[in-house]
């Protein structure tokens, strides 16, 4: 049986030259490495206690619904800026290339709710952080932050000291 790290690409220069990017598109198309991703996923929280799954847009989407599905919790889109039609809360961050804002809806997580945040990838931690205080501003915790993979090098951790961070695939 392949490994998930088997079933990413890499490809060099892209978006940007020096950028080696971690494509999980060759992962999705496959029915196995599909599969094999999300269980790893689920094994991640089996021993987790949270009440919501929420995950960045886009390819946080991807990963997030199906563990969400799969262990019975409700999913919550951390969206780019502009596309939630209701009241949100936003905060913006640098990325590996370039930098962003994302927002969720005010409504999304009550005072005490504990969240679980998925997203394929951790390059600078800059996404999941801000991600991590939304989920703070509306009075909830975050009790995991769980990715497919991490890009070590780029020492993501490191802004995320206080948080418990998991990945299921590491690249040095
Ligand atoms: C990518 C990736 C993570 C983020 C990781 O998303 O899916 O969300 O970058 O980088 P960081 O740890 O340096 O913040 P991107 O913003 O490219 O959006 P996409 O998922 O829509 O492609
Ligand atoms: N998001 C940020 N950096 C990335 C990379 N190197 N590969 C894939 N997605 C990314």
């Amino acid at each position: 049986m392949k490994t998930v790290e088997e079933y990413i690409r890499s490809i060099p220069d892209f978006p940007e030259p020096g950028i080696i990017f971690r494509d999980v598109t060759s992962l999705l198309q496959d029915a196995d490495g599909l599969k094999l991703a999300i269980d790893e996923m689920i094994k991640a929280l089996e021993n987790v206690d949270f009440d919501i799954v929420a995950g960045t847009e886009s390819r946080g989407f991807i990963f997030g619904v199906p563990v969400a599905y799969a262990m019975n919790k409700p999913f919550i889109p951390v969206r780019k800026a502009g596309k939630l039609p209701c009241e949100t809360v936003s905060q913006s961050y640098d990325l590996e290339y370039g930098s962003a804002t994302i927002e969720i809806h005010k409504d999304s997580i009550k005072p005490g709710q504990k969240v679980v945040l998925i997203d394929d990838l951790i390059a600078t931690g800059g996404t999941i952080e801000a991600a991590a205080k939304l989920v703070e501003q509306l009075g909830g915790e975050v009790v995991k932050m769980l990715f497919l993979l991490e890009l070590k090098g780029l020492n993501g951790r490191d802004k995320l000291k206080d948080y418990d961070v998991e990945a299921i695939v590491s690249y040095e």
